[in-house]
């Protein structure tokens, strides 16, 4: 483990790359806010994606969800960290709603990466974004 709280700087450091080519794509004709996300599966596959706008505002997509989607399409399942990459002065944190999608398939100890464009700004763990969280364990047998 590195300091920066990732496993290692260098895989860090791909988890963003990866985000800042998805933003590149993002369509967000709206808020002129683009998003990129990717996420690292423990066997080390990388999946991205990017905010999708849509004029009937609601059905706009984040990017954190975007990325879900990759991943699943992709066969994954599991996911060992994220990258959240935005500009703009303030951290750009996931929503409320991809707060608990993340959930599904994360760990309250699973690290998320808040980044910006100089690269990292600050990592949490998905248990501070969303403590006394419900997931799949939560549900009867
Ligand atoms: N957005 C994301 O994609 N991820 C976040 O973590 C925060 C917000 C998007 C949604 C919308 O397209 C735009 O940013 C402005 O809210």
């Amino acid at each position: 483990m590195s300091a920066n709280g990732s496993g290692s700087t260098s895989a860090l450091a791909e988890l963003i790359a990866a985000a800042v080519a998805a933003r590149a794509n993002a369509y967000a004709p709206y808020s002129r806010f683009a998003v990129g996300a990717a996420i690292r599966e423990a066997g080390g596959a990388l999946h991205a994606g990017a905010n999708v706008e849509n004029a009937a505002y609601p059905q706009g997509q984040c990017a954190e969800a975007s990325a879900i989607g990759a991943m699943i399409a992709a066969g994954g399942r599991r996911i060992a960290e994220m990258v959240v990459l935005a500009e703009g002065e303030a951290l750009c944190t996931p929503c409320g709603g991809c707060r608990q999608r993340i959930r599904e398939f994360a760990d309250p100890e699973t690290r998320i990466h808040l980044c910006g464009p100089g690269g990292l700004r600050r990592t949490v763990t998905l248990g501070e974004l969303l403590p006394l969280s419900f997931g799949p364990a939560n549900l009867p047998p």
